[in-house]
């Protein structure tokens, strides 16, 4: 996520809704990220939060007025909306998107959305008639017309007690909208980019099984990256600790097998499939129904091998589409990982090393290697997953 983020300004507006408590930590995060924020409060947006928070937490001045003002910081709406990389509005409010849409400028939020010469995003957070009313969704659809993006409402239970679409969208959704509005180039627009991320676990009895700790950082980079680069992205995920980003198609499955039926099922509309994930390569023959009784006896489990996804896909492979594997290897990952590259037939293989200090599974960076079918060969030492999946779709861009 940092790539995203790191030396970016974001202009943060945020109008009068319950949901501004999300925006404090909306806030906290993408200072993490590396981002500078500013805030901007509306005068109703001041009601629920007091500017001192915000500045605590922005670590700037927090804009309130447009003419003189209340904690005595004046900044002008144009010299902002030219420093700012992203303008997003969280929470915004019926009220400010039917300002926007129209074109009124009658405070210094909605001027400086006039005034914006950068992507705006807007985060919807109201009651579920306000949302639905036929205003509101002509607005939206004007905005969204004019390129703004937007994140959310989700359903649910909202302040004034009523359900509906309505409820601001949780950060992390926040954060992932914002980084896409943050990245301009869209090189892989019109692709539909498939993932297999996490592990698998295979069924031993009813209460246990076999897994693996492949934590499903990777295959969560890799889609966040393609989706931030305008790719259609459906990521089909074992049980991962990280979670696939919520912008992408997600198809949760248990087993090697669940995953193999997954991605053929998808195989022939994908322009790009990433083996990501770290598949079972045996399963139980027979798992027990019920719960297998202890016992002082040893005991021996019946393992069978599963179907190899990514060799399998590539007896399908239709002309145009590319495929990508990862070899997790303790040693020789080069060696390994070309022997996989031409074996499985791929275009390209991202070998990690595993086990040791420098262990990439479950980790944030590892030591790489890009292996291509057309030759390339390039090493990156402790690299961020994130910062790998922006090498890896480079050179599918560039080959
Ligand atoms: O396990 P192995 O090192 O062979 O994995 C190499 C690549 O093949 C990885 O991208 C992995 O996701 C994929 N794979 C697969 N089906 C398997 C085993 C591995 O698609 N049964």
């Amino acid at each position: 996520m940092n790539r995203f983020f790191a030396d970016k300004t974001v202009l943060l507006g945020i109008t009068g809704s319950i949901a501004v408590f999300k925006a404090c930590e909306l806030v906290s995060r993408m200072r993490e990220l590396g981002a500078r924020v500013h805030c901007a409060l509306t005068r109703s947006g001041a009601e629920m939060i007091q500017p001192a928070t915000l500045e605590a937490l922005s670590g700037n001045p927090v804009i309130t007025e447009m003419f003189g003002t209340r904690t005595g910081h004046t900044i002008s709406h144009i010299a902002m909306t030219r420093q700012a990389d992203l303008i997003m509005v969280a929470p915004a409010t019926a009220n400010i998107l039917a300002k926007a849409a129209q074109g009124i400028g009658d405070d210094w939020l909605s001027t400086a959305l006039l005034a914006a010469r950068s992507p705006v995003l807007f985060a919807p957070a109201m009651n579920t008639f306000m949302y639905t009313h036929a205003a509101t969704q002509a607005n939206i659809a004007l905005l969204k017309e004019r390129g703004v993006f937007f994140v959310g409402p989700a359903p649910g239970r909202l302040a004034c007690g009523e359900e509906g679409p309505g409820r601001m969208a949780e950060v992390p959704e926040l954060l992932e909208a914002a980084a896409q509005a943050l990245h301009p180039q869209k090189d892989l627009a019109s692709l539909r980019v498939l993932i297999t991320s996490g592990p698998n676990f295979e069924p031993i009895d009813a209460a246990r099984y076999i897994g693996n700790r492949s934590s499903g950082k990777m295959g969560y980079a890799l889609a966040l990256e393609a989706l931030c680069r305008g790719a259609a992205v459906c990521v089909v995920s074992g049980p991962a600790t990280q979670p696939p980003p919520v912008a992408a198609e997600i198809v949760s499955v248990q087993t090697a097998r669940e995953m193999y039926n997954a991605v053929l099922e998808r195989l022939p509309g994908c322009d790009i499939l990433i083996g990501a994930a770290a598949v079972a390569d045996y399963r139980i023959a027979l798992p027990d129904p019920g719960k297998i009784k202890r016992s002082d006896e040893p005991m021996t489990l019946h393992l069978v091998p599963n179907p190899d996804i990514l060799a399998e896909a590539a007896a399908k492979k239709k002309a145009g589409q590319r495929f990508v594997g990862f070899a997790a290897e303790t040693e020789n990952a080069v060696e390994k990982a070309r022997e996989k590259l031409q074996r499985k037939q791929l275009d390209m293989i991202v070998a990690n090393l595993i086990g040791g200090e420098r262990c990439a599974i479950g980790s944030d960076c590892g030591d790489a290697w890009i292996l291509t079918a057309g030759g390339v060969s390039e090493a990156y030492p402790q690299v961020e997953k994130a910062t790998l999946a922006k090498y890896i779709f480079d050179h599918l861009v560039s080959g």
